[in-house]
């Protein structure tokens, strides 16, 4: 299935169980299970995470799996030192990129407007708009990882600027975030941090 017309709307509440998956009891990794992630499941993380929704359907993420000790090393110098170990662990990273000429794509991936023209020639449009696009796309990947029964371990611990020479020499992607894959080992996990309660963080008027 390709299409979301393909199916009727869903409107019901998903499983409790299916909730505690993807949020209550989702945690945020750093020891990983000594068993490889397949590329297809890597395929099919992207290929639910592709439909959640951005800005004129801009989808300015993009991705870049590091799964072999050569294209870990190339990593491994622009991460802050507390992440290191984990990244070096993780059966994959993901490098969460964003392309600085997603207009491009635009004709295709939103013909009912000319959006291309309204971002041509106007960086700070092209750059708001893409990080957060793209960090929007980010969070739809973390989920739809933990859907397809991943972990993951984000991190912002890096030099973008050294990732960004080593990964995109031409300019064209730049590096969000970087998000360790894999099955997490639940036993290395340190007792989990408070949320912010709803009248904390919310306000209804
Ligand atoms: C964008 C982002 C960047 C993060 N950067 C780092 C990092 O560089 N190093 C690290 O150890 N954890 C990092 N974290 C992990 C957070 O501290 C963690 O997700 C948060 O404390 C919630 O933990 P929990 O999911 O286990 O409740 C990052 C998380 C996010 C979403």
């Amino acid at each position: 299935m390709t299409q979301t017309q393909d199916v009727a709307a869903h409107s019901t509440k998903i499983p409790s169980d299916t909730l505690d998956q993807l949020f209550r009891q989702a945690r945020t990794h750093s020891a990983w299970l000594p068993k490889r992630v397949p590329v297809e499941v890597l395929r099919e993380v992207y290929e639910l995470a592709r439909w959640g929704p951005t800005s004129a359907n801009s989808t300015p993420a993009r991705f870049v799996f590091l799964e072999s000790a050569t294209a870990k090393a190339r990593l491994v110098p622009a991460l802050s030192p507390g992440n290191v170990e984990k990244t070096k662990a993780a059966p994959v990273t993901v490098i969460v990129a964003w392309d600085t000429e997603f207009y491009e794509r635009l004709p295709q991936l939103f013909p009912q407007a000319d959006m291309r023209s309204y971002f041509v020639g106007k960086p700070p449009l092209i750059d708001e708009t893409a990080l957060r696009n793209g960090s929007l796309q980010g969070g739809y990947f973390i989920l739809a990882a933990r859907a397809v029964g991943l972990d993951c371990g984000p991190m912002s611990g890096f030099d973008a600027a050294k990732v960004n020479a080593e990964f995109f020499p031409d300019g064209k992607w730049k590096a969000n975030f970087l998000c360790n894959l894999g099955y997490g080992d639940r036993s290395k996990l340190f007792p989990r941090n408070p949320r912010l309660e709803f009248d904390e963080a919310c306000q209804v008027l």
